[in-house]
């Protein structure tokens, strides 16, 4: 009989082994749009050989307005841990606390949920890290509640279409009056607040104090315990406001020796992106080796200090911390050493980033000509907000093979960076096994940061206001006309530059024009 149980034995060593050399990543994105679902799960196709993505079905997650039910989200993850993730070789959880304790992005922005509510869903989060122990590692991302400057309530509160200016306006003066004192500020101030009513403002202050306390306690009682990595992200910004405000608070606190969280926590300006900055950084930390390093190279060196459009810091500072953010490590031009990755930046020359539906020129891209075959190419197309330059985008696929490097050139800076730093990464750890996942990466931003936005979406806007429509209304009464407009543009776009791949399922995710969703299928 030994023989027989030595057999079985080791049969059962060979599955075990055979299972166990699958990572899992549980994932909880931070809506359920195209830009910050779909484009997890489509980079993630580079890291298939190793990684086994798990996330929610749609009807358990946020729909626009809709917040998600938290309760059916925290028994889904908890059963997704306790049944394959915990087994795998490696379990990363990958959550967007906007989604998983708040029930969406927009709902963090509207709900009245009670802070102690919130807090004891944080706490059912630690509890499990508690439960399944070291092996169960935790990456969450959170947001700095944004305060877009424009009369709007698509994505916020009712009272923004009204008093959205208002506040906002508000909110930077009382800020720039706290950090530099000056009277005419406070005046300012003084003056925008009785333009609006109070109870709005005081609803506007108290969910503001609500999310930042719980992201306090987040950072304050269990980051250095429970968590392996956190990413704050600053939302639609500006130089002042109560979120810089917060920001500055929140890093006093990360800061403060006594935490020792201060290698554990990333703070910068994005959002929609920032789970491919996390997903880039479990891969680095799977990987057990040193960091990847990272150059950067300006088109125009003069400017690169320029504060971008929706953002309150310089460029050169967000690229740097968005290379820690994927788990970078950022080294001098100076220096000799050949880097893993190199950053040429797309940047502007322009006083103030300029939008990329207005009118485009070209430029002269030739600084960013590099001549390497040792270190991945990183394009970040940051010239235009809200979409690519279109010349660049030509001069990259003129001049070097389809998917042999990363580009981004979409909504915000924040956004271009974190997606093709991200894709940087994995390239350099997934070149060699995943070119093809990596055109097809690359043709989803070809397709959507420059055909659409830069492009298709202009077109759009025009005709619609040709035929007395809003453009910034919603696309209710003829969804599937729209569909089509794009698909005819996309499909000619995508075959000139490669017949790989095939353009199906057009959509509009929120059905407007300020985003797109398709799928690229093999040809
Ligand atoms: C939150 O409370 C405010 C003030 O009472 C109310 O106007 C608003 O509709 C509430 N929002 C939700 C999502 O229930
Ligand atoms: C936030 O925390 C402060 C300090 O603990 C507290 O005074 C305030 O009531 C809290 N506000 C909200 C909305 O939770
Ligand atoms: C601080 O945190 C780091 C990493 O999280 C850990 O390795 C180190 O031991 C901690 N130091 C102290 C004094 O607790
Ligand atoms: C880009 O930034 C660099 C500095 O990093 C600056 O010298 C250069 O002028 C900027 N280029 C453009 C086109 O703004
Ligand atoms: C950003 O650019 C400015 C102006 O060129 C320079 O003074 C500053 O040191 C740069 N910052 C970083 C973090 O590189
Ligand atoms: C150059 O970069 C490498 C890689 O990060 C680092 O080990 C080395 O210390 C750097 N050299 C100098 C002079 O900074
Ligand atoms: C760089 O930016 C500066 C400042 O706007 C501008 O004068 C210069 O022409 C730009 N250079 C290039 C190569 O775009
Ligand atoms: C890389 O480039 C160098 C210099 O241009 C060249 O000598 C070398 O053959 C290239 N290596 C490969 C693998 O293409
Ligand atoms: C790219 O190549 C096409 C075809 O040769 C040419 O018409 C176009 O001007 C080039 N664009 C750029 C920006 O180099
Ligand atoms: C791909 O590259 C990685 C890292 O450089 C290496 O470990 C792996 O063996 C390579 N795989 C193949 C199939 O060449
Ligand atoms: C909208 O009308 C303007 C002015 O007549 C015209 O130039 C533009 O081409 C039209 N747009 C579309 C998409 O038809
Ligand atoms: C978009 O329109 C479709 C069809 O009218 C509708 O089913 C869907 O709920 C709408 N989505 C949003 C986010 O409004």
């Amino acid at each position: 009989m030994h023989w027989i149980r030595l057999f079985l034995v080791t049969i059962i060593c060979l599955v075990a082994v055979e299972a166990s050399t699958q990572s899992t990543i549980v994932f909880i994105p931070l809506d359920e749009r195209f830009t910050t679902r779909s484009i997890v799960l489509n980079l993630a196709r580079l890291i298939q050989n190793d990684f086994d993505i798990l996330t929610p079905p749609m009807e358990i997650i946020s729909r626009w307005k809709q917040p998600a039910d938290t309760d059916r989200l925290f028994q889904w993850l908890h059963e997704q841990i306790s049944t394959t993730c915990i087994t795998s070789s490696s379990c990363a959880l990958l959550i967007s606390t906007e989604q998983l304790i708040y029930g969406g992005l927009i709902n963090s922005r509207l709900s009245n949920t009670s802070f102690d509510e919130l807090n004891l869903r944080l706490r059912t989060l630690v509890g499990f890290k508690q439960e399944f122990g070291v092996k169960l590692k935790i990456y969450l991302s959170s947001v700095i509640m944004r305060i877009p400057a424009y009369n709007e309530d698509f994505e916020e509160p009712d009272y923004w279409a009204t008093y959205g200016r208002l506040i906002y306006l508000w909110s930077f003066y009382t800020d720039r009056y706290l950090v530099l004192h000056n009277p005419a500020d406070e005046e300012q101030a003084k003056i925008l607040e009785k333009q609006i009513p109070q109870d709005i403002l005081r609803e506007f202050v108290w969910r503001r104090a609500r999310n930042y306390n719980l992201t306090y306690t987040l950072l304050n009682d269990y980051t250095q315990a429970y968590f392996e990595h956190i990413w704050l992200t600053l939302d639609d910004n500006a130089e002042y406001g109560l979120n810089k405000a917060e920001e500055r608070k929140l890093i006093q606190l990360i800061n403060n020796p006594s935490l020792n969280i201060s290698s554990k926590v990333n703070i910068y300006p994005g959002a929609d992106e920032v789970s491919l900055a996390i997903l880039s950084q479990i891969v680095v930390s799977n990987k057990q080796t040193a960091k990847p390093t990272f150059k950067v190279r300006y088109r125009n060196i003069t400017t690169q200090n320029y504060i971008p459009n929706y953002e309150g810091a310089p460029l050169n500072e967000s690229v740097l911390k968005q290379i820690t953010a994927v788990g970078g490590h950022y080294i001098e031009d100076a220096n000799e050493s050949i880097p893993d990755i190199l950053v040429l930046v797309n940047n502007w020359s322009t006083e103030t980033q300029q939008e990329a539906t207005g009118l485009q020129t070209c430029e002269d891209y030739s600084p960013l000509d590099a001549k390497t075959n040792q270190s991945v190419i990183v394009y970040a197309d940051v010239r235009y907000s809200n979409g690519g330059d279109r010349c660049f985008s030509q001069w990259i696929t003129n001049r070097t093979v389809l998917g042999a490097y990363a580009y981004a050139g979409w909504n915000t800076n924040g956004n271009t960076l974190g997606t093709c730093l991200s894709n940087g990464v994995l390239l350099k750890y997934y070149g060699n096994v995943s070119l093809k996942e990596n055109r097809r990466f690359t043709m989803y931003r070809f397709i959507e940061d420059v055909q659409y936005q830069a492009n298709l979406r202009q077109v759009l806007s025009s005709y619609l206001i040709n035929v007395s429509l809003d453009p910034s209304d919603k696309l209710n009464s003829d969804l599937a006309f729209y569909e089509t407009f794009t698909d005819k543009g996309f499909v000619p776009y995508a075959d000139r530059i490669t017949k790989e791949f095939q353009v199906t399922n057009v959509f509009y995710p929120w059905n407007r024009t300020f985003e797109i969703g398709f799928h690229l299928l093999d040809n």
